[in-house]
């Protein structure tokens, strides 16, 4: 089980980096798009902001194809496998070519998946193709009012049925709700926004939960006493019992 961060932005992926739960960093066309006009660079820059991304996280990264067609395709992910071989999974949208192009990929050695899966049927022929990560859509197929979680849950069976070795990767995740019944499904992998895990860490009731302990501490050892006993002794004077006896 890995958790991914869903994003190209380096103030997000920086900020996220230590956290010890993360396996990486997930990324598409769009979202470096979206992180190139934030940072007012061009596209011409799309390499250079890999190297950034590959650069802050320690983790894997998946970076996705530009191209529709299989020999454009295959030309940047040549050029991206040379450039960022050790940590790169490269991303292959599901369509014909890029289909074609997997047994491609796999033969010249990369660890490919195959991502904007909306189908039980699709994540099988995926997997059937000799992808290494097949990754379905949750949240979009709520807005063409059908159930994304069910649609996993479906491709998670299939795919267990068949032995397949591909993994699931679910991608377009926006709830914590969504993810609670994705873990329940048995997928193998999520990535999700930062909002998200900023939304999971910075809880309200944990926050007032820790201001409380806070606020506690200093009426348990006075200010003045905790801090000529903390230069005396050199232990933390939470853990004293004189604090407690005085
Ligand atoms: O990795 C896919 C993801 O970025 C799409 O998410 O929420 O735009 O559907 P969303």
């Amino acid at each position: 089980m890995a958790i991914y961060l869903d994003s190209a932005d380096p103030e997000e992926i920086k900020r996220s980096a230590e956290w010890p739960f993360l396996a990486g960093v997930t990324c598409n066309p769009s979202l470096i798009s979206r992180a190139l006009k934030k940072n007012k660079v061009t596209q011409a820059e799309f390499f250079d902001h890999l190297e950034k991304i590959f650069a802050l996280t320690h983790g894997r990264v998946f970076v996705q194809t530009n191209f529709w067609d299989e020999s454009s395709m295959l030309n940047e992910a040549d050029r991206l496998n040379s450039a960022f071989q050790d940590r790169l999974i490269i991303k292959v949208p599901f369509c014909e070519e890029g289909i074609k192009a997997v047994h491609v990929l796999k033969d010249r050695g990369m660890t490919v998946a195959m991502t904007a899966i909306f189908n039980p049927l699709q994540a099988y022929l995926s997997a059937m193709s000799g992808v290494d990560f097949v990754i379905p859509y949750c949240n979009r197929m709520g807005r063409v009012g059908q159930d994304g979680v069910e649609m996993v849950r479906q491709s998670v069976v299939l795919l267990m049925s068949q032995a397949s070795a591909a993994q699931i990767l679910v991608a377009s995740i926006r709830t914590q709700t969504q993810i609670l019944h994705l873990l329940d499904a048995g997928v193998n992998h999520l990535t999700l926004p930062f909002s998200l895990f900023e939304e999971i860490i910075a809880h309200p009731l944990s926050w007032e939960a820790a201001e409380l302990f806070s606020h506690d501490l200093q009426v348990l050892v006075p200010r003045e006493k905790a801090e000529k006993h903390h230069k005396k002794e050199e232990t933390p004077p939470a853990f004293d019992t004189d604090f407690f006896d005085a």
